[in-house]
This record gives structure tokens, sequence and C-alpha cells, in this order.
């Protein structure tokens, strides 16, 4: 098993400092389950203001980031790592929407994944055309910059890592996997402030208790999301639960 090799784009590296020396983004990164480099793009501006946008031509409002630095830092990324193929991400709104099946592409991904990061409104265009294979958006709203959207990025993409999750932690880690919302949990006490755990999760009975839970998450999706309904991974027995549930609920 390799390593998932991320190296990130940036003006504000220290963004992405606190994220990835914390819990499992940084126990991946001690087990060499995954790596993280964060290059700073205004180390490879060329003038003595170390000036890494400009105004845009055509006149309009905002700045865009200079192509000079980012193809620098960019050679140099992959000066830094000879042989090696990389895939190259541009992260800002314009991409194609995140999801749970992308993050499970990035996570096997054998290539150096490069996460380049817009900050201010736009990217000189010549660096999409030239550079970048795919442009990714985290969702439909505008942040600052692309730090915290990589950082979105390699989080869902290393939980997906085999061996990075401990034993505990790893049932979770289909939970979006057929595209259904998850069910509720408890832990003790049984009961707490006059709530009660739910019977059937104390019964002992496996079956009964599997049973629940697919029934919550069809439900939690269906009240919630259901959207999702029209993509999920359902069995004959899911469709005969959303029909009565359906009727129960009159949804
Ligand atoms: Cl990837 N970048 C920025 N700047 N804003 C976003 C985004 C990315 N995804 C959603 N909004």
């Amino acid at each position: 098993m390799g390593t998932l090799n991320f190296e990130v784009l940036t003006l504000f590296p220290g963004i992405l400092a606190g994220p990835l020396n914390e819990s499992i983004l940084k126990r991946g990164r001690e087990k060499g389950l995954i790596s993280v480099r964060t290059w700073n793009i205004r180390d490879y501006t060329e003038d003595k203001h170390r000036k890494a946008d400009d105004s845009p031509y055509g006149g309009e409002a905002g700045m865009v980031l200079k192509p000079e630095p980012i193809f620098k830092a960019i050679d140099a990324v992959k000066a830094a790592s000879p042989g090696d193929a990389f895939l190259t991400v541009l992260l800002s709104p314009q991409g194609r929407l995140f999801d749970h099946q992308y993050a499970e592409h990035l996570s096997g991904e054998k290539r150096r994944i490069i996460l380049l990061c817009g900050h201010y409104e736009a990217i000189d265009e010549r660096v999409k055309d030239a550079l970048v294979d795919e442009e990714v958006s985290i969702g439909d709203y505008v942040l600052t910059g692309g730090e915290l959207a990589a950082l979105v990025v390699i989080d869902a993409a290393t939980r997906l890592v085999p061996g990075v999750l401990g034993d505990d932690e790893s049932a979770y880690r289909d939970s979006f996997g057929d595209g259904i919302l998850d069910h509720p949990h408890y832990t003790r006490p049984a009961e707490f402030r006059g709530m009660q755990v739910p019977d059937v999760l104390l019964s002992g009975n496996h079956d009964a208790i599997m049973k629940w839970r697919r029934r919550e998450s069809l439900k939690a999706t269906l009240v919630k999301r259901p959207d999702l309904l029209e993509t999920a991974d359902l069995s004959d027995e899911d469709r005969k639960v959303l029909q009565e549930l359906k009727k129960n609920f009159k949804l």
C-alpha cells in the first residue's frame, strides 16, 4: 500500500497547519499513510514586492492570481519528485461538486495530488488551460480561498485510506457508502434525564437491531434528504420499508 500524497499550493500555508496536526490527519501522516506538503506560492514570485496577484485585463473589480508564480511553484513541486506522476486539482467554486464518490476516487489515487488553492476572486485562465486536470468545488457558496476546501478534500479522502481509521472508527467508514444517511446512536446511560435508549438496542437481538438501524437510516433520508433516495443503493426490502414509512408519516 503506497502513501496518498498531497502537494498543496497556497498563499496562506498557515491555514492548513492546525488541522493537519490534529487527530486523524496527524495520525495518518505519522503512520506514513498520507503525506501533505505545503508550498507557498509567494515564494515563487519574481518581483521585489513578491506580488502574486494583479488587476484584471478588460477592467473589472477585484484581483487575479498571476500565472508566473503558479507555473514556477508547480515546476518546483514536480522537480522535487522526479519521475513521479501528478494529478493537478484546482479548488474553486466553478468546479464539479466534491462528494463521497470523488473522495473514494481520490483516496486510491497513485499519482501525487497537487491541490491548487486560489485566493481572491480569480486565477489567470492560462493556469487552468495548461496545468489543471480537474476543478473541484465543495459546495454552492463562496469561500475566501481554496484552503478550507483543500482541507475538506484531504480529510474526506484520508479517512477512506485503509489503515487510517482505527478498528472502532472504521465501522463508520461506509456510512455514506450506500448513499443514505446514518441512523441514530446511543451510549450509556440507558436512561438520561428521563430520556430512554430505544428498547431494541438493549434487546441483544442482532437481527432486530440491524433492521431498526436500516429503517431509521431510510426514515432520516426520506425526511431530510429525499434527493439521495434517487441514487441510493436500495434493496427490495428497503423499498418496502420506504413505502410503509411514506404511509405512516403521510410523506
Ligand atoms: Cl473549492 N473555493 C472557494 N474559494 N470557494 C468555494 C469552494 C472552493 N468550494 C465552494 N466554495
